[in-house]
């Protein structure tokens, strides 16, 4: 088999860069080690940034997302007796959607099958070689049980944080890595129920975080800060409801409670490995980095990434100039910085660790972003998502 850009891993990455290259008349393959239902079932992030909504529209598979997203024009910050509404429209002219990465999955793993280029779930054995010359091929066993090697100009990790690519560019350049476990989980669930608000509450409590999101008018997702070694089997609906309703209390408002239909206990931690390139390998999406969910980043730096990567690849392959392959990892790196600290930042700010000086200094940054226009138009900024810079 012989393509363009052999491309590693289905999530929203590798997807949304096969279609993008396509849309640039260049061909590649998609390989997945999962099944189709098992990538699609994956419950993860649901929020988008304008840049994100842009990009998917552009790629031709923005119409259920139009019809079926809902738009929100801020959020609300909430710490006792308080809660705050951010107005993002007003602060910096952008807006985020509520739409979940499963039905991003979705929309392109169909675009995919419907006439896009090649996509082989449940193949293994994914191996990169030869990426430090002009022609890298990827080895692997398709679903059938034969062998195969994939033949390419580019190979493009997106197979997430525990792919097979990211110890191939370690293994092979002078690198570095950067980690922070953070001493806090979410525990997620999604339920039946009409969330009983209108935009997202980012909720700071003494006993820890909680969050209130949505996937659609009849469904919520909603978070409860914590301890990392903590045991889902510890925590019945009913006292998941008793945590989120306690810590999420508003004098005259209440949670709406429901059937849960999903939980789970996801750990936090922000990662950064470079370079994100070795050779004709480049690294895109959770491959590279992770942050912890807070700011609602991973799904979009993913996005940003393969905006980078198609524009760059698209220079190589069809003008055979290599400036923006060169410069593709320092300029998606300053991003995932920014992100990173992003992350980092609203993290810090609303997990509580049981210190009181640091809960006294965390109160008085929210009073800060809740009373100074700037200080709430810096949050909305990257909230809502920087401009992307090539
Ligand atoms: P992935 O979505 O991880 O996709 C990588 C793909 O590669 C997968 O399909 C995987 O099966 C495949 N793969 C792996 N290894 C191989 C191999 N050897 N060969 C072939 N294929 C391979 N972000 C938020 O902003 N908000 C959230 O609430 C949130 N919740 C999350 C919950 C969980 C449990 C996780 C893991 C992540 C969450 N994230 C969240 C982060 C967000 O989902 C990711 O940033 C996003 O999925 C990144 O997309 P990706 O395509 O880079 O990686
Ligand atoms: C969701 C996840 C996030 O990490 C976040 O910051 C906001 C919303 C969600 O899953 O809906």
């Amino acid at each position: 088999m012989r393509t363009q850009v052999g491309i590693i891993g289905a999530g929203p990455a590798g997807l949304l860069l096969s279609r993008l290259l396509a849309q640039r008349g260049i061909d590649s393959v998609v390989l997945e080690n999962r099944s189709r239902s098992y990538v699609e079932a994956r419950i993860r992030a649901g929020i988008l940034e304008q840049h994100t909504v842009d990009t998917l529209t552009e790629a031709g598979v923005g119409h259920r997302l139009r019809r079926e997203g809902m738009e929100h024009r801020g959020i609300h910050l909430q710490y006792p007796g308080t809660r705050h509404t951010l107005d993002f429209p007003e602060l910096c002219g952008r807006t985020v959607w509520v739409y979940g990465q499963t039905e991003v999955t979705k929309d392109l793993i169909k675009a995919q099958l419907d006439g896009g280029p090649p996509l082989l779930f449940e193949v293994s054995d994914v191996t990169p070689e030869d990426v430090d010359g002009d022609s890298p091929r990827i080895r692997f066993t398709d679903a059938e049980g034969n062998p195969q090697v994939l033949d390419c100009d580019v190979v493009a990790g997106t197979d997430g944080f525990h792919g097979v690519s990211r110890p191939v560019v370690t293994a092979g350049t002078a690198g570095q890595l950067w980690e922070r476990t953070y001493p806090y989980a979410w525990l997620g669930i999604l339920a039946d129920a009409a969330p009983s608000t209108d935009e997202l509450i980012y909720a700071w409590h003494p006993e820890g975080f909680a969050l209130y999101s949505m996937r659609s008018p009849s469904v919520s997702r909603l978070y409860l800060q914590v301890d990392p070694t903590d045991s889902i089997d510890n925590w019945s609906d009913d006292r998941i409801w008793e945590n989120l309703s306690r810590r999420l209390d508003l004098d005259g408002w209440s949670v709406n409670t429901g059937p849960v239909t999903e939980k789970s206990i996801l750990p936090m931690r922000s990662f950064v490995s470079a370079p994100m390139r070795r050779g004709r390998l480049f690294l895109a999406g959770d491959a590279a980095h992770i942050v912890p969910p807070t700011g609602a980043k991973g799904l979009n730096l993913a996005v940003a990434d393969v905006t980078l990567l198609a524009a760059a690849l698209d220079r190589l392959l069809n003008e055979r100039r290599s400036d923006l392959v060169d410069a593709y990892s320092d300029s998606a790196l300053r991003r995932v910085w920014r992100c990173t600290h992003f992350s980092w930042w609203m993290t810090s700010m609303l997990h509580t660790s049981g210190d009181d000086f640091d809960a006294q200094l965390q109160l008085s940054q929210l009073r800060r972003v809740c009373g100074s226009e700037a200080a709430a138009r810096e949050l909305a900024e990257n909230y809502t998502g920087l401009p992307i810079e090539g």
